[in-house]
């Protein structure tokens, strides 16, 4: 009979019991389950609502299934629903009636909501720390490029020249942001639901407190209605695992276009390339594609959150019992595009002949050579204009605005003088673009050194 059979005159439909059970999924609960019932447990007797000897031994059996669990020795049952009446249910046929008393006070859905906070707590840890590795990734080959001049783009056109070094720094940003994105909704998801009970706590005098200090929480939530039936913090966490698969996304288009014949500025090593069943000569960037394609199924995972929390009346309705298998396949999604993301680019081989060579097409030094007009006097707007017609003077001539002879710049304006080459040489464009946050080696090495302590730091946490 189900643990909560008593009113039932029938036995479940075979068809809803499949239905409804979560225990194919939500089985991963086992260990934070198994906590939060341990902790319960002791403030039931603290609060002298169980006898201390009654505690001691659902501890004891609560810590052996704990152990049986992990070593492999535990079939779950369809039959008993979910992984919270799995292991009560496992502890009355293991120490007999005492067992019974565990759920004094307590209700499987302050239950569930405190097993979820505390996994995705766990989980959180640890994305922290592929967001630490992919970060030193970026570093290591950021750092090794400082000198690499590469054309930067707007609209993926040839805009100005920039670094390697520099253009990798803009996803050391993002990344970083995203980790920050993960310590903010730690800090507000890390209160303790245990206590709200059903929906509207309990007659017994619990210590929710004691609780929440015993499971690493730093307070208990406000209201019982909002404890059991607030989902914000999954939301929240799948809402930062998509913006981190869009970052990682966008790393990944940018690494599939390096790849190509046409660009040809990296090459992948051959363990994170695959091959084609037909064409002998392929070599392809699956990865990279891989996490770009396994970006929708993230945002998907927060599209499904928030459309089933859309239309629920309080309190806690069966509909939330979706929330798992979302934010599961999210984290486990992005944990493992995370790992192999770094590892794959740790391995990049930089063809900075290549990148030079682009650098030098498509006039990317022309807003320095409207600059060089700056200087001399002349104001930008008209700078801009003369710049234009000289680069339209070179694309009738096939040929670049560096290789022009003086007088044919004098052509355009009397104020050219020969320092003008200078002006347009592409390791001066780079250099002289000293402000904060620019592509020159001294802007650079601030932006590496910042991205190297925010690494060490958040390493020694
Ligand atoms: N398996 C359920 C879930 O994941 C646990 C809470 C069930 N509560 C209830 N009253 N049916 O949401």
């Amino acid at each position: 009979m189900k643990l909560w059979g008593g009113r039932f005159q029938k036995e479940t439909n075979s068809l809803v019991n499949a239905f409804h059970s979560s225990i194919s999924f939500d089985y991963r609960l086992y260990e934070e389950d198994i906590k939060g019932s341990i902790a319960h447990a002791k403030m039931l007797a603290s609060c002298n609502v169980i006898s201390f000897d009654d505690m001691e031994k659902i501890v004891e059996g609560l810590k052996s299934i704990l152990e049986n669990i992990e070593n492999g020795e535990v079939n779950f049952s369809e039959d008993a629903e979910d992984i919270h009446m799995n292991v009560e249910t496992m502890l009355i046929n293991s120490i007999g009636e005492v067992g019974k008393k565990l759920h004094t006070g307590r209700s499987r859905n302050d239950q569930v909501a405190l097993d979820l906070r505390m996994y995705v707590k766990k989980e959180i840890d640890k994305l922290k720390n592929l967001i630490l590795k992919l970060e030193n990734s970026i570093y290591k080959i950021a750092s090794e490029n400082v000198d690499t001049i590469m054309p930067g783009y707007t609209h993926l056109q040839k805009a100005q020249p920039i670094t390697f070094c520099h253009h990798l720094l803009a996803y050391g940003e993002m990344f970083k942001r995203d980790y920050s994105r993960l310590v903010d909704c730690y800090k507000r998801m890390n209160v303790s639901p245990l206590g709200s009970g059903a929906l509207a706590t309990t007659t017994y005098p619990l210590d929710r407190y004691m609780v929440a200090e015993e499971l690493g929480f730093d307070d208990v939530t406000m209201n019982s209605l909002d404890g059991v039936s607030d989902r914000d913090y999954v939301i929240e966490l799948n809402s930062a695992l998509a913006i981190i698969m869009m970052h990682l996304s966008r790393f990944s288009e940018e690494i599939i276009l390096w790849c190509t014949g046409e660009f040809g500025f990296i090459e992948l090593d051959d363990g994170f390339s695959t091959g084609s069943s037909i064409m002998p000569q392929k070599k392809n960037p699956d990865v990279a594609e891989l996490v770009r394609g396994k970006t929708g199924r993230v945002y998907g995972g927060l599209i499904t959150l928030l459309t089933m929390m859309k239309g629920l009346p309080l309190a806690y309705n069966k509909d939330m019992q979706e929330d798992k298998e979302a934010i599961f396949d999210s984290l486990d999604t992005v944990k493992l595009c995370i790992d192999v993301f770094s590892d794959m680019l740790s391995t990049v081989k930089v063809n900075s002949g290549r990148m030079r060579d682009a650098a030098g097409e498509g006039f990317t030094n022309a807003t320095d050579g409207a600059d060089y007009l700056v200087k001399k006097g002349m104001p930008f707007r008209d700078a801009h204009k003369v710049i234009g017609q000289l680069v339209f003077y070179c694309i009738e001539k096939k040929t670049k605005l560096e290789d022009l002879t003086l007088e044919e710049f004098k052509g355009f304006s009397s104020l050219f003088d020969k320092d003008i080459y200078e002006a347009l040489d592409l390791k001066n464009c780079v250099e002289r673009r000293e402000v904060v946050g620019g592509p020159s080696k001294s802007s650079v090495n601030i932006q590496l050194d910042n991205l190297k302590y925010f690494i060490k730091k958040e390493q020694k946490h």
